[in-house]
């Protein structure tokens, strides 16, 4: 969906949607593809990559905002589609941040010697989430899935530190109103569009901002590095001047931030997986590059992960 197609449905244009906010085109799954649908796919390329078979995943995280259904999880029934027999399968609702909480609870299990080989999938169908009659919101978003597999390395390698933190005082800044237990859609509270994403987005851009620069600070500490030391930081893609705020405050050079927010929007969980296997596949990361991966979302919530590759 080009910023074109979004003039024809609100009084938006193409020059205010790039200069604010950097997006070009987003990508909208059609009706009767869902959001599992969209993470089985990613699942079955990360675990190809690795060169695994299914039987060897003990572990399936799914962060998502869009689960297929309220119950059951969407990683049980991505987990069913694929056919992981031995996983246990659950999902992390933390918004954008959601892929790399999933990292970070997965390193911590395997860390600890209850699981051996995750997958972690950041997997999103917004356009189910989206008024398409707001122009606060239908222009940033975007449908996709990312994932990783991730095992004990012993060499050094893999996750160095994480961080995850949130503030629930400011949620309404970024959510649903209705459709949860809290105001049901009933007969007497139908569809009104508040069971869509409501956004409070110039509030979020400060805390986003300051949130995440503090995020990647504290696990580059943790870790003994500086942002020198970073081959790429993959950011949570929901704004370019967010992401280039806090590069310029990070004091991170242009080629060592991915972007591809241009072609994808913000997809939330997806979005730092679908970056990071991007910049893989480009081959743009080495053995014994540092990848810093930091996102902000809903919650509000942020979080960052260390990774050595
Ligand atoms: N087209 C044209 N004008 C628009 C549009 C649009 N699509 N959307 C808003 N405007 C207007 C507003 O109505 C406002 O007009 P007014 O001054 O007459 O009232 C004007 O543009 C400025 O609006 P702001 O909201 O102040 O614009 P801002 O520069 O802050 O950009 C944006 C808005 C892009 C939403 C930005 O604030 C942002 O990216 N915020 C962060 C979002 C985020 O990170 N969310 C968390 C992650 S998402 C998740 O967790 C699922």
């Amino acid at each position: 969906m080009t910023n074109t197609d979004l003039e024809r449905l609100v009084d938006t244009s193409d020059n205010w949607i790039v200069t604010r906010t950097g997006i070009r085109e987003r990508r909208i799954a059609p009706d009767g593809v869902s959001c599992s649908d969209l993470a089985v796919e990613a699942s079955k390329r990360a675990l190809d990559m690795a060169g695994l078979a299914n039987e060897d995943i003990d572990l399936l995280i799914c962060g998502t905002i869009t689960p297929d259904y309220k119950l059951p999880s969407n990683a049980c029934v991505i987990q069913e589609k694929m056919g992981l027999p031995n996983a246990t399968a659950f999902d992390v609702a933390s918004a954008c941040t959601g892929f790399i909480n999933g990292l970070s609870i997965a390193d911590s299990l395997i860390a600890a010697g209850k699981h051996r080989r995750a997958l972690v999938v950041g997997a999103e169908k917004l356009s189910s989430m989206i008024n398409y009659r707001d122009r606060n919101t239908c222009v940033l978003f975007g449908d996709a899935a990312g994932a990783v597999v991730v095992e004990a390395s012993g060499n050094g390698s893999g996750v160095l530190s994480t961080m995850l933190k949130s503030d629930g005082s400011m949620r309404s800044w970024l959510w649903t109103q209705s459709g949860g237990s809290a105001n049901p859609v009933t007969e007497d509270f139908p569809f009104d569009g508040t069971d869509k994403i409501h956004m409070n987005g110039s509030a979020i851009f400060k805390v986003a901002v300051r949130e995440m620069v503090q995020a990647a600070t504290t696990v580059l500490d943790q870790a003994g590095l500086t942002p020198a030391d970073i081959r790429l930081c993959v950011p949570h893609q929901a704004n370019i001047r967010i992401i280039s705020a806090m590069a310029e405050r990070l004091g991170l050079r242009e080629d060592q931030v991915y972007l591809n927010i241009d072609r994808y929007g913000n997809t939330s969980a997806a979005s730092v997986p679908l970056a990071l296997d991007e910049a893989n596949r480009k081959g743009m990361l080495k053995r014994g590059d540092h990848v810093l991966m930091v996102a902000f979302g809903g919650g509000l919530i942020w979080g960052a992960a260390l990774v050595k590759w």
